[in-house]
């Protein structure tokens, strides 16, 4: 009877557990929420307890044969034929609310495109008040990156564009700010944002902005009207329905190209299967190269 009891108990725990959960842990989940595409599924990227550090966060520079890398490349490869589809250059990276991957998404998927082909790539961190470009390039590549003004610092200064604003690896160039250089873009007029991004537009064939998230403050939406299209990213098993159903109601949706559901536990979803045939079948012989580090210029 115990033993029964504690079986019911515990499968109701787990139901109620389920009913509960608004998030989303697969693509299917996100496809019976909204229209909008879903462009990619980015698996979750920590390795193991022992490499639970950022090193993990940037597999399109580190490990370039790993499950993340192909995904991220699937999405920089989907996102460049609709942009160029439309002739659009300035792609904002959004979420609804905080720690949802919106750096990782927009630093691995700048730094592929800059791989597959011959165009700059600008990648501007315009998360003002809490900046995450700089310091997760810097686990992976030496070098400058700019002062600690990054956007804010083209925006104020009349003049051109100085070199020096920039750090560059191959043709990618990053724009990074940093921790307490600057509050947000809420005091600056969208004028003179307006203007210094039509001077980016002259300079790089494809311009992606890290932006803040949607809900709490003013910055991502004000970048949202000066961007062409607007990707959202989703955390899965952790964004809620809720939140993102007013992030969405929050602002213009037609500019939105579609979301990445980025960390999906591939290992429950149906087609882990498949994943992991890659992963031994293509992977096993090309370990990826601890400790190698970028040159930024
Ligand atoms: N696909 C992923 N799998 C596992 N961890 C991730 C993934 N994407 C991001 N993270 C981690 O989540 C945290 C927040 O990511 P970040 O890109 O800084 O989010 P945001 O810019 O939206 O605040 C970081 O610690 C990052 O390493
Ligand atoms: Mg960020």
């Amino acid at each position: 009877m115990g033993v029964l009891l504690g079986l019911f108990v515990g499968f109701g725990l787990v139901l109620v557990r389920h009913q509960l959960d608004s998030t989303f842990s697969d693509v299917d989940d996100l496809r019976r929420f909204s229209n909008l595409s879903t462009l990619a599924s980015i698996p979750d990227i920590r390795g193991g307890w022992f490499d639970r550090g950022r090193t993990a966060q940037l597999p399109t520079m580190t490990d370039g044969v790993s499950v993340a890398s192909e995904q991220y490349r699937i999405l920089t490869l989907r996102i460049r034929i609709m942009i160029d589809r439309e002739c659009a250059q300035i792609l904002l990276f959004t979420s609804s609310a905080g720690a949802e991957g919106k750096t990782t998404t927009a630093v691995n998927t700048a730094f592929a495109l800059s791989q597959i082909q011959q165009d700059k790539v600008l990648l501007i961190d315009a998360d003002l008040r809490k900046p995450g470009v700089r310091g997760c390039l810097t686990q992976v590549a030496n070098g400058r990156l700019g002062p600690p003004e990054g956007l804010l610092g083209l925006v104020n200064s009349p003049g051109g564009l100085a070199p020096e604003c920039f750090g560059r690896i191959g043709k990618l160039y990053i724009l990074a700010s940093a921790d307490g250089s600057a509050d947000s873009l809420r005091d600056v007029s969208s004028e003179s944002l307006r203007k210094t991004l039509a001077k980016l537009r002259k300079q790089f064939k494809y311009i992606f902005i890290d932006s803040p998230p949607l809900l709490p403050m003013v910055d991502a939406h004000l970048l949202a009207d000066l961007a062409d299209r607007v990707v959202l990213v989703v955390r899965a098993n952790r964004t809620r329905r809720e939140t993102l159903a007013r992030a969405l109601q929050s602002f213009d949706m037609s500019k939105v190209l579609g979301f990445v559901l980025n960390g999906v536990d591939y290992s429950r979803a149906r087609y882990g299967p498949v994943y992991d045939n890659y992963v031994k079948a293509y992977t096993t012989s090309t370990k990826p190269k601890r400790g190698a580090k970028f040159q930024i210029r």
